[in-house]
């Protein structure tokens, strides 16, 4: 008996597992999101202390999340019920479905407008400068208030038809074909890259840290919420996929290969983006748009500069799509099992909730553009909130549950990690070194702010 939920799926195979742990990872986080924030942080110090949490808090806490989704054979509510019963921290699991809704409500529209792109690259509509440039084509497309709502919800209608199809026949098969042809295309992009005049100032500002930015607080809020967004952990999509490992399936060697390769591809993507920023004299810090707008800008100009628009968008797409899949199973994984709904209802229903948040998302860049906070519009609010403190919030209370909820013995033996001094030193980390660390930087960019 396998104990688990109500028909709980399983991946076929641990490769299969961890290539889809990989492509939740790898997403628009690591190169329109990493490079927006790389660019508006400084480049190079923000990438030293962005690898630093990656290996000192990131990879640890993946591990901490698995371990809880492996051990609990269940979905993020149910792991910990069962792991903790008659307690709260459930509550945990619940904030993690609420915030994987959140994310892809905001991520489906960027992902709509990735797919939009594409299109316009397909079809040659973008190989030149439309009227007024891209910067003035992007904005009207943003503000269209019905055309980006039909990629949006073709984006998402794609996703929901995998999801429906279950772990092993949907998610599973699908991240087989997307992780190996996303790195053999990003490998050729960033290569190319490289070839470029000047692509040198591009690593030099990837790769030469400015010290004077070490005493800057809101680089290492950034970085923390920039290292969990791009890892997937602390909202239990996580936790989800690892439930559906087998028992013989052991995670650490799996998490740290998991957990490289997102900053692999992210390093890749940076070079990728950064040396064509420098070579075509473009600012690094022009914000969430430079993947839209200056890069189809740079493509223009580049010899054969609309093949590689075409592999650039496809890249994203791809890379979306696996991330969005994974985003998509937490809730559905949930309400499949709490609600007693089919699993194609359960996905059916869950994307269109997504999809309906996602209209305020999106309708933020044009007719409701008027809702702002400090500047924030819709969108950014929800990246915000979400990368910003529900990540990193659920991050710390995976960390206390399994450093100071659990027994030393069960926590360790969950984390299936072997040598004597490895469980001590994860053991340590997870139960001191990143509540404390966490809560400093939370305190510090409070107080900052
Ligand atoms: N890691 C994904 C990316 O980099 C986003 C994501 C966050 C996916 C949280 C799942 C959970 O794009």
């Amino acid at each position: 008996m396998s104990g688990s939920g109500i028909g709980h799926d399983q991946w076929k195979t641990r490769f299969g597992f961890m290539l889809a742990a990989m492509g939740s990872a790898v997403g628009l986080g690591n190169i329109w999101r990493f490079s927006y924030v790389a660019g508006e942080s400084g480049g190079a110090t923000f990438l030293l202390i962005y690898l630093f949490f990656v290996l000192i808090i990131g990879i640890p806490l993946l591990l901490t999340e698995f371990s809880i989704g492996k051990a609990g054979q269940m979905d993020a509510v149910g792991s910990f019920k069962r792991l903790a019963p008659n307690t709260k921290w459930h509550l945990t699991g619940l904030m993690g479905v609420i915030g994987g809704i959140l994310i892809l409500s905001f991520y489906s529209v960027v992902s709509g407008w990735t797919l939009f792109y594409l299109y316009q690259y397909v079809t040659g509509a973008y190989w030149t400068e439309p009227d007024g440039g891209f910067g003035a084509a992007f904005e009207a497309w943003t503000s269209n208030p019905i055309a980006p709502l039909f990629w949006q919800a073709l984006f998402l209608g794609l996703t929901i038809l995998i999801v429906m199809r279950g772990i092993k026949k949907g998610i599973e098969k699908a991240n087989n074909v997307l992780m190996p042809a996303l790195a053999i295309l990003l490998i050729f992009m960033a290569g190319y890259g490289l070839t470029l005049d000047g692509a040198s100032e591009g690593l030099a500002f990837l790769f030469t840290p400015d010290w004077s930015m070490l005493a800057e607080p809101s680089v290492y809020f950034m970085a923390l919420g920039q290292a969990f967004f791009s890892l997937s952990i602390g909202i239990c999509g996580m936790l989800t996929y690892s439930s559906y490992l087998k028992a013989k399936d052991r995670l650490p060697a799996a998490t740290v290969g998991i957990g490289l390769m997102d900053t692999v591809f992210a390093l890749i993507a940076g070079v990728m983006i950064f040396t064509a920023v420098f070579s075509y004299g473009v600012e690094p810090d022009s914000g969430p748009p430079l993947v839209f707008i200056i890069l189809p800008s740079i493509f223009e100009g580049m010899p054969a500069g609309h093949i590689v628009g075409i592999v650039f968008f496809v890249l994203l797409t791809m890379a979306a799509f696996s991330s969005a899949l994974s985003l998509l199973e937490l809730p559905v994984a949930y309400v499949h099992r709490t609600l007693g709904l089919t699993r194609k209802a359960a996905t059916l229903t869950m994307g269109s909730i997504i999809f309906v948040l996602g209209i305020a998302a999106s309708l933020g860049f044009g007719v409701w553009s008027h809702i702002q906070i400090n500047g924030n519009n819709i969108l950014d609010m929800m990246d915000n909130i979400t990368a910003n403190v529900i990540l990193p919030l659920g991050g710390l209370l995976m960390a206390i549950f399994v450093g100071w909820y659990l027994n030393r013995d069960q926590a360790i033996k969950n984390s299936e990690i072997e040598s004597p001094i490895l469980q001590k030193v994860w053991y340590n980390i997870v139960r001191f070194l990143v509540p404390i660390l966490m809560i400093v930087i939370l305190f510090i960019s409070l107080f900052d702010i």
